[in-house]
Formats: C-alpha cells, structure tokens, sequence
C-alpha cells in the first residue's frame, strides 16, 4: 500500500490553524457532559422550528408570482445544475438595500457555500502573486486564516485594541511591506462583535479603517456574521454602507441567522473590472473562480435559506430580532452570572461586548490543552484556548467563552464551575 509522507502533503496539513476546528470536537466528544463554552453555534432551539418543506415552498411560490416561472421550470431551477453567481441574489440584493443600506445590483452578489468559500474565492481573485500579502485583525477568526493558509497567502497580523483592529499598526504594517518590495492588498475585519474577542468598532474607527484603505490602496474584506445581534437603535452601519471608495468587499452568512447546515452565504464585489471583452465587475471574476470549486451552490440549500428569508416578509431585521434578542439574553446572563461569582483570582478579568457570541477572558496564567483537559475531566467545563487565534504566539494567558448555544441553566452553572476551575488553578 502506498503510503504519504507529511512532507508529501501541502504543508497546510501540519499547520495547527487546520486542525483548530477538529481539536475542539474532539474535546467535546471526549466530554460530553461538560458544559462548553467552546463552540460558537446556534442555539438549537432556533434551528430545531425551522421546517425545510414550507421554506422551499415559499420560495418556489416566489419564484412562480416574482419571477414568472411556470411550475415546472421553477421545480427544475432546484433540482438541476444553477448558475454560479447563484439563485436568491434578487432576495439577499433587497436585504442589503433595506436592512443594511448596502445598495448593490444582484449581479455584484455571488452565492456561496458558506462565507467559508467567500473567503476561499475572495483570496483566490484578489491575490495576484507571493507579493501580495493579507493583513488580519489578531487575534483572527480561524476560518481566514485556514483559507489564507490553503491557498500560500503570506498573513500580516495586525494588533486589535478595544476598539477593533489597531488602524496605526496597519498602516505601519503596509509601509513595512512595501519597504519588502511586497504590499498589503487586503485586509480582513470584522466591525461587529469579532470572533474571537467580541471587540466591536465605534463610528469613527470605522471612517478612520476606510481613510487608512485608502491611503495604502487596501481592500476591505468585511466579515459581519455577528452584526445581527447589535441592539437594534445601536447598531452602527457596516464599513461596506460606509464606503464610498468601492474598497469594502462584504463577507455574508446565514449560518447564525438561517441555518449552519444549509451551508450558503454570499459576498458582495461590485467593483468594477477592466477586461478587454467590456467591463466586468469583481463578482464577475468570483463566480468564474467559484465554476472551479462547487461549480454553483446547492439551489436547494439556497431555496431553504431565500424561503426563510420570503417568510420573514424579505426583511433580515425581522429575521435576526427573534435571534439577536436570544443571544443578547445569553450574553448577558453570562457576564451577569461572571460578576456575581466570589472569590475569582487577582488577575482573572473579561471584556463585556454588546453583543456577538462571544467574552474574552484574562488569566493570570496561560492556559492551554493541558489545563483544558484539567477543566473538562475534573469541573465539567469546556472554553476555546484564545492562542488557537493568534497568528504570533499570543493569546497564551486568555480564553474565549461563548453561550451562544447554552440554555440559561447550563450557563450559570457552567460559569459557576468555571470559577470553581480557576479558584483551583489559582491554588
Ligand atoms: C467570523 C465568522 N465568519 C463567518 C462564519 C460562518 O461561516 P460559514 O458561513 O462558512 O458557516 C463564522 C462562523 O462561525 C464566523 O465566526
């Protein structure tokens, strides 16, 4: 039998960053009566109503009264191979415009399978050569990172304060790629409750990001899987509504919002292409990418997902309310439960976000697999290390927490044996 060597393989494969998401299933199913503040799902409640037959209903009714498709063309748009730019762009395309002041043609939209594969294609189109390198908020989401990776992207990371990415150290950042003889073509950001931190970006962190792309000729890859769950007279407009440059490439999920199994999200590109044969727009070039990797997206998955959509009156606000109000609750029993508990170790500290899936805690030791392992076996709790998000070695003393999927019980007590676990710890 032929056997691989590891140094046969990509060398992604023995990059930790691939291995993130498995290592934590792996904890988990080790664990399984521990509470964990590890994965950042939905709560199942939430998916567990949705009924598939009358989303697609829904859609092939639209389809049929919208679109004017006779019942059997409507049935075989489903059922049959689509195109790759997608089925329900008309649906997200009034989404934008009315739920988020994004304005752009169904055209600029390419339905993907995931963000997942936004971020894939994303690289792939805008990252011409080794020279180009992608700048990241540090600590990252590692779904980036694991695409950066894939592809031989070269990474920059670039610090985040309170107030999101750290706009000096970028620019530092591109001025030292350049001095390289490399540039900085892109950087990826979440303004809205980032995973991992939770950090989110005032208004004008938002203008200073987009003032600073422009000075560097950035694009902005905006990832705003978490900007549902603001409050909704909080909630601050995203850097693509913001921009007026054409530099914001939007990053869309419906996986916190629809489904996680329906696997379809999308990303807006309308900028425009100079090509010999007229002009084209970057969607363009994204979908011609995407024919070479999952051809289109299942249009049965994008019907579920646009009939959720259609049901909810073709409004995201009215989509997200029920679900942002759930996560709110969860968010803020959590750091309710955190303040109240006694005796927690000098040191132990966390920030408080106004929304999002997620807390970032402060340990005055580091914490990592071992005193994961500890934690689950001995108190029955489970929490993400934070260093599986940084790109420097940093993290080491911090982990992230996240209620997103708990019900209130588990939340209490599991914050209650989380102190239980650092009081130990701390000896
Ligand atoms: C920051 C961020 N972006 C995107 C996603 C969702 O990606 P997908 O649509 O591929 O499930 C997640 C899910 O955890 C996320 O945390």
């Amino acid at each position: 039998m032929l056997t691989l060597g590891p140094e046969e393989l990509h060398s992604s494969l023995s990059d930790p960053v691939l291995g993130s998401m498995g290592f934590l299933n792996e904890v988990m199913s080790r664990y399984p009566d521990a509470i964990s503040f590890a994965p950042g799902a939905p709560y199942a409640a939430l998916v567990d109503g949705v009924d598939i037959g009358d989303c697609v209903d829904a859609y092939l009714d639209h389809l049929r009264t919208d679109r004017g498709l006779n019942p059997v063309a409507a049935r075989r748009l489903l059922y049959e191979y689509g195109p790759s730019r997608g089925i329900i762009n008309d649906l997200v395309a009034q989404v934008l415009r009315r739920d988020l002041g994004i304005d752009v043609a169904p055209q600029a939209i390419v339905i993907t399978v995931g963000a997942q594969e936004a971020m894939l294609l994303t690289l792939r189109t805008l990252i011409r050569s080794e020279q180009d390198l992608l700048a990241v908020v540090n600590p990252c989401y590692v779904g980036i990172m694991g695409a950066a990776r894939l592809l031989d992207v070269g990474v920059v990371p670039v610090p985040e304060t309170a107030e999101g990415v750290d706009v000096d150290a970028l620019e530092a950042a591109c001025v030292a790629a350049r001095a390289r003889g490399r540039r900085v073509r892109a950087l990826y950001v979440a303004a809205d409750f980032a995973n991992p931190s939770g950090a989110a970006m005032d208004l004008p962190a938002r203008n200073r990001l987009l003032a600073a792309a422009d000075r560097h000729d950035l694009i902005v890859l905006e990832d705003s899987a978490y900007g549902f769950t603001a409050v909704p007279e909080q909630a601050l407009p995203t850097l693509k509504a913001l921009d007026r440059s054409g530099r914001v490439v939007y990053l869309g999920t419906f996986a916190k919002l629809c489904l996680p199994g329906a696997r379809v999200g999308f990303v807006v590109a309308d900028q425009p292409v100079r090509a010999p044969d007229g002009d084209r727009t970057l969607a363009d070039e994204l979908a011609t990418v995407k024919t070479m990797v999952t051809v289109n997206t299942s249009p049965i998955a994008q019907a579920v997902v646009g009939g959720m959509v259609i049901r909810a009156g073709g409004s995201l606000a009215a989509l997200a309310a029920p679900r942002a109000e759930l996560y709110r609750r969860n968010l803020t029993l959590l750091l309710d439960t955190l303040d109240k508990l006694d005796n927690l170790p000098a040191g132990v500290t966390w920030n408080r976000p106004h929304g999002g899936f997620f807390v970032r805690m402060r340990l005055p030791w580091p914490a990592d697999a071992n005193l994961l392992n500890v934690s689950a076996s001995t108190f029955g709790v489970l929490w993400t290390p934070m260093s599986m998000f940084h790109l420097d070695g940093g993290g080491r003393d911090e982990i992230r927490l996240s209620c997103s999927y708990l019900e209130p019980a588990e939340i209490v007590t599991g914050a209650e044996r989380l102190a239980a676990f650092l009081r130990h710890v701390a000896g």
